[in-house]
Parts: structure tokens; sequence; C-alpha cells
């Protein structure tokens, strides 16, 4: 597990866009919006001077609440700056509140409209939220699962942890092989969540969420944590034991697991100076690499 300190939240979102754009390569995307879903051109004379359309989208995983707000920002700047495109991405949230119709500010549809999608380019109906305005969610959660698998999964996954070590809605004893499904949420994670509510009452008592087996499935998974109030839950997932009690600690697991943390939520972990020695000497690889100079 590769741990990032960073002075601030400012600087993880910072750091967490450059990484995840990297990673995604959306840069390489800018100039594809026309081309997509025009496969069949790939390879025409002519068009490889230009972009070539990638044969399939790049799946990325998206989580909400008030930690990836500064990385939307910053890849909205980057989208408005013409250094990036979604235009051949597809995105899946983790997860939504069961009781808060889509077109409610609440909703987490409403929050990633708002924050995200109506200001970059990914294409309509590309965008995937958990359906809870509907009779049954056991199937709406087997629908979400499926289409996931039909996407061939998710290539890139941002994930927020809870205080309590939650990821998705993945309350602690959730099974750490589970799928998308219906979750009752604690009553630390609705105190938690109270403050986007009117009142505490008001915070709904359940979530279809991605499971822990879904977000493991995931490629790469980038863990973005800011604030004291994070830092036992990063301690745990870092450093403690695997358990279900804290679900996040199950990414010891995952073999491309990056958190990206600020002073505060790494004010806990024991061997703070070691990982940022493996920060300064993953830095000495890559400049090894790009100017081929060997390591002393
Ligand atoms: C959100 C989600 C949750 C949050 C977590 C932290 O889609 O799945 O796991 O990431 O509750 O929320 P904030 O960032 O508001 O502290």
């Amino acid at each position: 597990m590769r741990v990032v300190i960073l002075k601030n939240a400012d600087a993880v979102a910072k750091s967490a866009a450059e990484e995840s754009i990297r990673r995604i390569g959306l840069a390489d995307l800018v100039g594809t919006a026309d081309l997509v879903g025009t496969a069949g051109l790939v390879g025409t004379a002519g068009l490889d001077s230009v972009k070539t359309p990638l044969e399939k989208p790049v799946v990325v995983g998206l989580a909400t609440g008030g930690t990836p707000l500064g990385l939307y920002r910053e890849w909205i700047h980057a989208y408005q700056a013409g250094q990036i495109s979604f235009a051949n991405t597809m995105s899946f949230n983790l997860d939504e509140y069961v009781g808060i119709p889509p077109r409610d500010p609440r909703s987490y549809h409403a929050y990633m409209h708002e924050n995200l999608f109506r200001h970059i380019d990914i294409p309509p109906g590309r965008s995937f939220i958990p359906k809870t305005d509907v009779s049954n969610l056991d199937e709406s959660a087997a629908d979400y699962e499926w289409k996931i698998e039909q996407a061939g999964g998710i290539d890139y996954q941002i994930l927020g942890i809870g205080s309590d070590g939650h990821i998705g809605f993945n309350e602690m004893g959730s099974s750490l092989a589970s799928r998308t499904r219906v979750k009752t949420l604690t009553k630390k994670t609705r105190m938690d969540n109270a403050r986007y509510f009117d009142s505490f009452d008001a915070v709904p008592k359940m979530a279809i969420t991605m499971g822990i087996g879904t977000i493991m499935n995931a490629r790469s998974i980038l863990l973005l944590a800011t604030g004291a109030g994070k830092a036992k839950a990063i301690r745990d997932t870092a450093e403690g034991p695997v358990t279900a009690m804290v679900p996040a600690s199950v990414l010891q697991f995952h073999d491309d697991v990056t958190l990206m943390i600020d002073e505060e939520a790494a004010k806990d972990l024991s061997h703070r100076e070691y990982y940022l020695e493996s920060e300064a000497n993953r830095r000495r690889i890559e400049l090894a690499e790009s100017t081929g100079l060997q390591i002393e």
C-alpha cells in the first residue's frame, strides 16, 4: 500500500488530480470527443495524425462526500483549460441513499451533477449511480453490479473513507467479498453526514452501495482522506489488522492502492517517516527513468 502524506487538503486535491489524470490518461483523451463511437475509423488513412478513439471507454469509479470535492474542482479547471477530456470515460458512483429521489439536492445524483458532470464532457448516458427510486432495491443493486461487469470492470476507483473506516457505505461487519447491495448506515455514519441534512433524523437510514468485493476488483484505487477526524481510520487501514470491523483495511490485499492523505489524517500513523522516505525514493526512481541515469 502506497501512503502519500501531503501538507493539507489543497495539496491532496492537487496531487490527486495530477495522479489520476496521469493514471486514467485524461490528457490523452483531449480531442477524442468527436471520434467516440467511431471505432470503425481506427486505422483509417489520414486518422493516424489525429486522436484515435480508444477501443473501450476508461471506467472510473467515483465517490461523493466532502473529501473528493477538491479533486473534482481540479479536474474541472483542467478540463476548462483544455488540458483533459472525459469524452472517452464512463463512470460508476459508489453509492446512493435510499429514500432521497435523484432530483433532491441532497441526493448523490444531484451532488455529482452539481459538482462534476455539468462542468465536463462526459457523454450523457455514460455516468451511472445506483438507482434507489425503485420498488425493488435488491434487483436494482444486482443490475448495477451487472452494468459494472458489462463495462469491463472499474479501471480507476476514487475512494473517501468514513471516520469508522467504511468505504462506499460498507459499514463495519460488511463481508469483505460483498457485491453491490442495500446496506443500513451506522449511527456514526448518519451523525457524520448530518451536516449535509437539516437534522440527524433527516439522514437516510439505508443506501445502495458497491460491495467491498466490487471495489477490490477495481484495477487501481486512490483513497483520499483529510482532517484529524480520519486519523484513526487511516491508521487502522494502513497499519491495523485486516478486519471486517474496519472495511478499508481489506485494501491491504489490493496490489495497486494509494492512500493520499494530509498531515492531520496522517497524525496517528506509526511509520510516517518510512512512508515519506518511500515517496522520496519513488521520485528518485522516476528521475532516473526519465534521465536514463542510474541511482547511486
Ligand atoms: C461517498 C462514500 C463514503 C464517503 C465517506 C467520507 O460516496 O462512499 O464512503 O467517502 O463517508 O465522506 P466525507 O468525504 O464527506 O468525509
